[in-house]
């Protein structure tokens, strides 16, 4: 496929092609196939030139796309309001906060400094911990986060932890498989490469597929009933954090674990209308379907399948607290109360915050698209949390 996009730097095109150069011999030494859940983990996690592992600047205007926290400071204000009502309600949460893949530290940087204004009820926040995947990620957090000595990385997942989680597009960013309906059965997509060029250079990246495991096919509920052609993804990777963040949180006694994403129940993603799956790719704004385009320069994501999710963690003996749209969880966690710290009379202030809080909850933008879900250990929602929940679909 020609795609018409901005073009790359020089030196971001030789990082492409040392990364296809790394995926195209990991191909050669597994005798021509890798999953699709291993290509897309070196797309984006390869050290120094994966996607989020390289030098890209991927999030905000500058980068390929935007997330809440780069969007409003109002996102990060009203989770740091959240926090502190969780840490009065459910005496069992530790004043600490976990945040995964903290991007460019920006959410951390805004829950921390409303706490720090001090008028929350949650000053006596003891730690803030990330885990960050990527060490660029964490480079950049580091230097944006420096007035917060609380704030501590991790390397991993700890064995234990109680307090809140915080997690804002990071099941999205975890590697998927990719499953299609062929004629005689499910298959598993996979890649492999073209015959090497004329010169001797390396092939292209294809499509290989092989019959799938029938263990990857139970994640589709109903799928035989979905026709020939249909591609879609299963999430083993993200099941299998939320199955350790389940062990993490039981451990500890005590947590609330929220997650913003886009994405539905299962009962929604495996609709026979979805036959091409939700795979995309943001490279400068532009968001295409190929993930052979310049590796390691565009971000490549998939929604994620709230059903399992919430699955995987209530396997652990999690509490599901509560599903919701972006929007309604917003609201009733009362970003619009914070909104109106800026007078409307002054609109040079206010304006551009009142356009940026409609982004995140109108439904023609993410208010309904992105979804919260909340899982946990020995806590709860504030009651009013119940009104809009729609746990049911799951
Ligand atoms: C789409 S970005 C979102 C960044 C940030 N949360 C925001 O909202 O701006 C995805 C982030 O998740 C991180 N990530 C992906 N998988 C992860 C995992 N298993 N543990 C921790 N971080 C992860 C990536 O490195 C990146 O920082």
């Amino acid at each position: 496929m020609q795609l018409q996009l901005p073009e790359a730097s020089v030196e971001a095109q030789r990082a492409s092609r040392l990364l296809h150069n790394l995926i195209a011999t990991e191909i050669r030494l597994q005798q021509g196939w890798i999953s699709f859940a291993r290509y897309m983990e070196l797309l984006l996690y390869a050290p120094d030139l994966g996607y989020y592992s390289g030098g890209a600047a991927k999030l905000g205007k500058d980068g390929d796309f935007t997330t809440a926290p780069e969007i409003t400071p109002l996102f990060g204000a009203t989770l740091a309001h959240l926090t502190a009502e969780l840490l009065v309600s459910s005496p069992a949460l530790q004043p600490q906060i976990l945040e995964f893949g903290a991007g460019s530290g920006q959410l951390a940087y805004d829950i921390l400094t409303e706490l720090a204004a001090g008028d929350n009820g949650a000053a006596g926040l003891q730690a803030y911990y990330i885990v960050e995947l990527s060490a660029e990620l964490r480079a950049r957090q580091q230097l944006k986060l420096q007035a917060f000595p609380q704030v501590q990385w991790l390397d991993r997942l700890p064995a234990s932890f109680s307090g809140v989680v915080i997690g804002n597009e990071v099941l999205d960013a975890m590697p998927v498989e990719l499953v299609l309906r062929g004629a005689g059965g499910w298959l598993q997509r996979g890649v492999g490469l073209s015959e090497a060029g004329a010169d001797g250079g390396d092939g292209q990246f294809i499509y290989i597929d092989r019959p799938a495991e029938p263990a990857l096919i139970a994640q589709i509920p109903d799928a035989e009933s979905l026709t020939v052609g249909h591609l879609t993804e299963v999430h083993p990777v993200a099941i299998g954090f939320m199955r350790s963040l389940g062990a993490m949180l039981k451990a500890g006694q005590g947590g609330v674990a929220l997650f913003f994403d886009y994405g539905f129940p299962a009962a929604e993603y495996y609709l026979q209308q979805r036959d091409q799956g939700t795979l995309m790719c943001h490279y400068r704004h532009h968001a295409h379907p190929d993930p052979f385009y310049l590796p390691g320069l565009q971000d490549v994501t998939a929604h994620v399948d709230f059903t399992a999710m919430a699955a995987a963690a209530l396997d652990t003996g999690l509490d599901l607290l509560g599903y919701s749209s972006q929007a309604a969880f917003l609201l009733e966690a009362g970003i619009g109360k914070l909104l109106l710290r800026t007078p409307p009379e002054h609109a040079l202030a206010y304006l551009p915050q009142a356009n940026a809080l409609q982004k995140l909850v109108s439904p023609a933008e993410m208010g309904e698209l992105f979804k919260v879900l909340a899982v946990g250990a020995n806590a709860e929602l504030p009651a009013r949390f119940s009104r809009h929940d729609r746990s049911h679909r799951l």
